[in-house]
């Protein structure tokens, strides 16, 4: 058994408006997380500027995904919810970790090829090391279990790197100083479900993404009625009907990825969609889509709404959550301080 408390940590970043692969892949599995264990979910801000964004697009960003986070079903009250640069042991840690992590192992990191694009050398250095502040966001809490979408996979190898070398290279500190043989627990990815992957609406073959140009690629959660069902009429398809199991979907990614969506708003299984729904045609299944999707998103969507007109609240949750995260924090820092051979006031 693992010596460590079991603990929840993830972070969604306030660039751009959430879309449903965040929700499906990320924040709907953060609400089931809560009635389970003890989960802290951060509106990671200071990884958005790792990519210009102007700051009051920032500031809205920031109290929009926090406004996301508690339609979606979030309680502040039962899951900590802040925002990272109100706890400034993130950065500090990241510090540390940045001495800790290789080169080799960030020059591996796909999801920086993905984003500096053709123009590396004039990428942000935030951008190259974002990944040591995201091993910093988690270890700063020891968390054990970390719920995403499979584009955070490697990330979230590199922190378990991170942790372990961490752990063997301060091993003789962290053990002179009675502490158990692992200062920091080798983190669990939770990954998984129909929509651990959602694909763009347009590109089956592309990750459904706030970056993407085209708006008909994704469904954001701030889409209205009309909106909704526009975006998923015009969805790419094949021209061949549904099959009877999720097997034959394999060379299908259009499909695949309707069939995902709608498994996982419904919270079923593909293989169950396809029971009802297998030998319809696309035009049938869309219709179908869309009244779930409204029925799913539309109180979500609403409760949104009604939360971006209560910017006090949304400040004072923050800024809670924020006391209670460095309330964990704090300590822990102050420990890998002490073990990495700093000095502090006492
Ligand atoms: P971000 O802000 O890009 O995405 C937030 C969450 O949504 C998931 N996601 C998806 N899931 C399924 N299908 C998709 N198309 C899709 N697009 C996004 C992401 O996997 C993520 O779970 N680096 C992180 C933020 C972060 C973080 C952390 C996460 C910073 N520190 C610590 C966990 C723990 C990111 O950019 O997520």
């Amino acid at each position: 058994m693992s010596a460590f408390k079991e603990r929840v940590f993830s972070g969604v970043q306030p660039t751009g408006s959430l879309h449903l692969g965040n929700y499906l892949g990320a924040i709907k599995r953060f609400v089931e997380l809560q009635s389970r264990m003890d989960c802290i979910y951060c509106v990671v801000d200071l990884h958005a500027l790792t990519i210009a964004t102007p700051p009051d697009e920032l500031r809205d960003g920031i109290r929009g995904v926090t406004a996301g986070f508690l339609a979606a079903g979030l309680d502040p009250k039962r899951s900590i919810i802040f925002n990272q640069s109100q706890v400034h042991e993130h950065a500090e840690l990241a510090w540390i970790f940045s001495c800790v992590a290789r080169v080799g192992w960030l020059n591996r990191m796909t999801q920086f090829k993905e984003k500096a694009g053709k123009d590396r050398e004039n990428a942000s250095a935030g951008l190259y090391t974002y990944p040591v502040l995201m091993a910093a966001d988690i270890l700063a809490y020891k968390a054990t279990h970390v719920p995403v979408g499979e584009d955070q996979k490697q990330h979230l190898e590199l922190t378990r790197d991170i942790a372990q070398k961490f752990n063997a290279d301060y091993s003789a500190s962290i053990r002179a100083r009675g502490g158990a043989d692992a200062f920091f627990p080798l983190t669990e990815p939770l990954i998984g479900g129909p929509a651990a992957r959602v694909m763009s609406l347009r590109d089956g073959s592309k990750k459904m993404s706030k970056s993407d140009p085209s708006d008909y690629s994704r469904i954001n959660l701030t889409d209205d009625i009309d909106m909704i069902a526009q975006k998923i009429k015009k969805a790419k398809t094949d021209p061949h009907p549904l099959p009877g199991s999720a097997k034959e979907l394999a060379t299908r990614p259009e499909a695949e990825n309707l069939v995902g969506i709608f498994a996982a708003l419904c919270d079923t299984t593909p293989d169950q969609v396809l029971e009802k729904h297998g030998g319809a045609q696309f035009s049938q299944f869309k219709s179908a889509l869309v009244d779930v999707a409204v029925e799913k998103l539309g109180a979500l969507r609403a409760e949104m709404v009604r939360l971006s007109n209560a910017q006090d609240h949304i400040d004072a949750v923050l800024a809670d959550g924020a006391r209670r995260a460095r309330a964990i924090a704090h300590p822990i820092i102050a420990e890998v301080k002490e073990i990495v051979g700093l000095v502090s006031a006492k």
